[in-house]
């Protein structure tokens, strides 16, 4: 799929099909109703015969019009304009790209009146290229026939050419769609991950797919082993492995966007990479168990951010972190009681081995720390108690630090791509008290159970600027629309690119 813009009279593009808007209250759009006069009244005659009343998201292609240079005009149904807000916008280019022809290769979207309230225009093209590439987007590879695969994938406008009819030509639009495009293949990277099942994507696949990242993008990349692991002193993390057969892996990308030879100060992005969680000897109920290969779209979306920023170069540096493991239940495996020292030399006593993912970013954080970070930031399916709280919505955000955590609401709202924040105080603490070690790792069974997660993480990052993403609720969709989201990769590439401007 590629996008442009182009300034030029919507009657006189030449495309295959030409996407102008209809709103249930106002009628026509003004470009829609440029389009009406050249064609002699096309527009008003599909509204008057009652085929486009321009309820949202409805679409009505009209073929062989005169008086303009595409085959075809399709009508795009916005809704309300009082409701025309950021989730209507992706809903309609959505529909648009789904519903605008099979024979369609080149769209042009006379969308510049599509305003949306609070949005500037480059907003609206970054979020078309999200919504149309993410309509296409497809898991596919472990498919052989063309015929299992969901339909629309083979209609054979797979190269489509997309279009943005701009009011005036700028820099600011090249720049939105470039950075759309970016964001857009971030997501599609940390989807396929995180699609990929646990027999493909193990700790080693992921190593491979992080050496690939730096090969294809001039990433600097360190991929250490069981005993390197052990080298280091990561006692947490090594006593996640224990159950799988598959080595560890821990994985340490750098992206250097800015200070010369040196790499001063990076954001770092600590992505839990738990390529299957089983629960290990706590094992968990084997209902929908098959989504546990999810635990690892924390590492994917670390990817897929390294992969949007290595493609738009923003002055910053970033180095990304992610511990990837299995877990699982074994003779060898870790059990409830057992106690184990930490990187950072602090004692955990593990009372329950299905809260694993903090015991490996326990670690990872202490690591991290190694390179004197202007900010860190972890990413992690962390808590079934975050999906409770704060559901598909908003990731939760947990952070002592106020600037922090307000740069991230802000890039969280920009990038439309949203968080919650959560409390991370002090007093949720004394949950993780163990009579046998310095913590335990888990709190009251029940009670907050997001909040002690992050409280424990806390334990591991005092003096730095830290912020904590529990994504558990929107890394991926369970149900019939089962799949990893990309998210929140649109997010953390917003904060990169604010922090290099
Ligand atoms: N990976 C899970 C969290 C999770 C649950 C993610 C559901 C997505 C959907 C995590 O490792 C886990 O098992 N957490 C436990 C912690 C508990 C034992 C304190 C949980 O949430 O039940
Ligand atoms: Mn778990
Ligand atoms: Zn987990």
């Amino acid at each position: 799929m590629e996008f442009n813009t182009k300034t030029a009279a919507p009657e006189s593009v030449k495309v295959d099909c030409l996407a102008i808007g209809v709103f249930e209250d106002l009628g026509p759009t003004p470009s829609a109703r440029r389009v009406d006069r050249a064609t002699h009244g096309a527009v008003h005659a599909a509204i008057a015969s009652g085929d486009m009343k321009g309820k949202r998201g409805s679409l009505v292609v009209l073929r062989s019009l005169s008086g303009v240079g595409c085959a075809r005009v399709a009508l795009v149904g916005l809704g309300k304009s009082t409701d025309f807000g950021d989730k209507a916008f992706s809903e309609v280019v959505s529909a648009t790209v789904r519903g605008c022809g099979a024979g369609v290769t080149t769209l042009a979207f006379a969308a510049s009146d599509w305003k949306v309230a609070g949005r500037a225009p480059s907003w609206s093209v970054r979020a078309m290229v999200a919504a149309a590439r993410a309509t296409r987007f497809r898991s596919d590879e472990l498919k052989t026939k063309a015929s299992d695969r969901p339909a629309g994938e083979d209609d054979g406008n797979q190269r489509l050419r997309i279009t943005w009819l701009a009011e005036k030509r700028g820099r600011e639009l090249e720049t939105a769609l470039r950075q759309g495009e970016a964001i857009a293949n971030g997501v599609e990277l940390a989807k396929r991950l995180g699609n990929l099942p646990a027999n493909f994507c193990t700790p080693d696949y992921l190593a491979s797919q992080a050496r690939k990242l730096a090969r294809d993008w001039h990433l600097k990349v360190q991929i250490f082993d069981r005993r390197q692991i052990e080298a280091l002193g990561m006692g947490s993390f090594l006593s996640v492995t224990h159950g799988s057969v598959q080595p560890p892996r821990l994985i340490v990308l750098r992206y250097q966007g800015s200070g010369g030879s040196g790499f001063a100060n990076p954001v770092a992005l600590v992505g839990k990479g738990i390529t299957f969680d089983s629960g290990g000897i706590s094992l968990k109920p084997g209902a929908q168990m098959d989504e546990m290969k999810f635990d690892m779209c924390g590492a994917a979306a670390v990817f897929g951010t390294m992969r949007a920023i290595a493609e738009l170069k923003p002055t910053v540096n970033v180095v990304g972190v992610v511990p990837a493991c299995e877990n699982l239940p074994s003779g060898s495996a870790t059990k409830p009681g057992d106690i184990v020292t930490s990187m950072s030399g602090q004692t955990i006593e593990i009372l329950n081995t299905d809260a694993e993912g903090r015991l490996i970013l326990c670690d990872a954080l202490t690591y991290v720390q190694r390179f004197r970070p202007a900010a860190i930031i972890d990413i992690a399916t962390l808590t079934g108690a975050c999906v409770v709280a704060l559901g598909n919505v908003h990731s939760g955000l947990f952070s002592k630090d106020d600037e922090l955590a307000a740069e991230l609401l802000a890039a969280a709202r920009n990038a439309g791509d949203s968080v919650w924040r959560m409390p991370i105080d002090d007093d949720y603490q004394d949950q993780l008290k163990s009579n046998f070690a310095d913590m335990a790792n888990i709190g009251t069974p029940g009670n907050a159970g997001s909040v002690t997660a992050a409280c424990f993480l806390a334990r591991f990052v005092k003096d730095q600027h830290w912020a904590h993403l529990d994504i558990a609720g929107t890394a991926y969709r369970g149900g019939t629309t089962k799949g990893a989201t990309g998210r929140p990769v649109p997010l953390l590439t917003e904060f990169l690119l604010a922090r290099a401007a």
